[in-house]
């Protein structure tokens, strides 16, 4: 099953895939890095980037400016779910896709009690 609104899209904060699109369809951030208005979403380790932004293509319409674009990490990480449409990935899938990257990059989740 693809990611439904309940689901987790950004681990390290909790913020939830209803919260995101929500967020988009009222505030209509001109980019996709002005989500991390939303509950601080895509400000830890990074994982949950790529999602945010194709989120922010769906619900907002807009083509971010190559000069806007947020940066990928120091580290170049690329995997399939990282990648995917929300559709088009299983949570759990998902989940342990960010595992591996916490793992294999060496980033961690904020200290302060998020995940
Ligand atoms: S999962 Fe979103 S910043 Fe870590």
């Amino acid at each position: 099953m693809p990611l439904q609104d309940d689901d987790e899209i950004c681990f390290c904060f909790h913020v939830k895939l209803r919260k995101i699109r929500s967020f988009c369809r009222i505030e209509q951030p001109k980019v996709a890095s002005q989500i991390s208005e939303c509950l601080s979403a895509g400000t830890g380790c990074g994982w949950c980037r790529p999602m945010l932004r194709k989120i922010h293509q769906q619900e907002c319409q807009v083509e971010e400016p190559w000069w806007r674009k947020i940066k990928d990490d120091e580290v170049d990480y690329h995997s399939t779910e990282r990648e995917a449409e929300a559709a088009a990935v299983e949570h759990s899938d998902y989940a342990a896709g960010r595992q591996k990257y916490l793992k294999e990059t060496g980033r961690t989740p904020p200290a302060d009690g998020a995940r």
